[in-house]
């Protein structure tokens, strides 16, 4: 069997496909996609930077393929992101001058770009990132140009917009951290706030950004379940498990420049330690365990890329570390772990 047989009836496994898979410039890959997963998420072209790059040029090419290979093949597709801070475009908050839009404006640029965004992909585009990354580690919203211009309502309308572009298509906020308590009880409060106001939300997004020591799993796990009795449905998104030490941006443990190319970035550029190994592969049957557990609020898992050699995490916080966060090898070779996964799978 494999990981989509394995996980058939409990939760749809997916993955993120990249810029050069979706042009078709990576077989080997995309075979794996075919044969493992039953879900996939753009993890690049449906920013809004690559789709409108500039104020009303819609560029949907490499979008419109990556629909289509999920049609193609039977997948569910996830629209990721709408709303995020970090990749929207200068033009989307100034005016040609380069100063602020005013509140009107910047709502206009929103509900237009959601509008296009989503009515171009209805009913192909199973569900969405509507809003991505809004709430800090502290439990309050982050004051990007989004909240600084809007306000805090900026959630609620592009919640509201995405629903009116396509009623039927799910619609989700997603973040990273969650299971920091403080993060988890901003986000429940986003939440309730939206459901308070009549506003449509399916489900919440997990980010599994996580590493061999950090986050505490049973944060992790009270986060799913305190999100889950809110009565969305939680998705495991953007998976991945670094075997490097986690950058700490409070302390800067980790995240200087200083450490390019050194032994202490780059520990195990030549070959990952027996001992590293395994501590991966419990680390990760620990999750995939979790997830079995409470496969009746978990709506879908998503790898954040297929193989090693395509994962962010090997040139993050700086270029040139060599990481081991995905289940397949640089080979597109299952790890030995994917044979544990589904058997955990089968027999749960
Ligand atoms: O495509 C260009 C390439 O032409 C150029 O030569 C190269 C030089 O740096 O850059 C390439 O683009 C990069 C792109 O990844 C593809 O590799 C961008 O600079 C880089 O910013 C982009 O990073 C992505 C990042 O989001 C920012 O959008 C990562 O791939 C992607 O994994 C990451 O994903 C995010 C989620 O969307 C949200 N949650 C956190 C997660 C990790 O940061």
């Amino acid at each position: 069997p494999t990981l989509k047989d394995a996980f058939a009836g409990k939760f749809y496994i997916g993955t993120a496909l990249n810029i050069p898979q979706i042009l078709g410039r990576d077989s080997a890959s995309l075979k794996v996609v075919k044969n493992q997963f039953d879900a996939i998420v753009a993890e690049n072209c449906m920013k809004s930077g690559h789709l409108e790059p500039q104020e009303g040029f819609f560029d949907f090419s490499t979008a419109d393929k990556f629909v289509q290979f999920g049609l193609d093949n039977h997948l569910f597709v996830t629209g990721h992101t709408l709303i995020w801070h970090s990749q929207a475009p200068r033009w989307f908050f100034t005016d040609s001058l380069g100063h602020d839009v005013s509140r009107d404006v910047m709502i206009a640029r929103m509900k237009n770009y959601i509008s296009t965004v989503v009515g171009h992909f209805k009913g192909k585009v199973k569900g969405w990132d509507v809003v991505n990354e809004a709430v800090l580690d502290d439990g309050s919203l982050r004051k990007s140009k989004f909240y600084q211009i809007i306000g805090p309502d900026f959630i609620k309308l592009a919640f509201e917009f995405a629903h009116e572009a396509d009623p039927n298509a799910e619609l989700y906020y997603n973040d990273y951290s969650m299971a920091n308590p403080q993060k988890r009880e901003g986000v429940i409060r986003m939440v309730k706030e939206l459901q308070s106001e009549g506003v449509r939300i399916d489900g919440i997004g997990m980010q599994g950004h996580i590493g061999l020591t950090h986050p505490d799993i049973d944060e992790f796990e009270k986060s799913l379940e305190a999100f889950a009795s809110l009565g969305v449905q939680i998705n495991i998104s953007e998976l991945d498990l670094s075997v490097l030490p986690n950058p700490d941006f409070h302390t800067g443990a980790n995240v200087s420049d200083n450490f390019k190319y050194d032994k202490k970035l780059n520990p195990y550029a030549e070959a990952l330690p027996d001992s590293v190994a395994k501590a991966f592969n419990q680390r990760c049957l620990d999750f995939f365990n979790l997830f079995l557990k409470h496969q009746d609020v978990i709506e879908r898992v998503t790898l954040w890329g297929v193989n090693d050699g395509q994962s962010w995490k090997n040139n993050w916080p700086v270029r040139g570390r060599t990481d081991y966060p995905l289940l397949f090898d640089r080979n597109n070779l299952p790890k030995p772990v994917v044979k544990e996964i589904i058997d955990a799978a089968m027999n749960y």
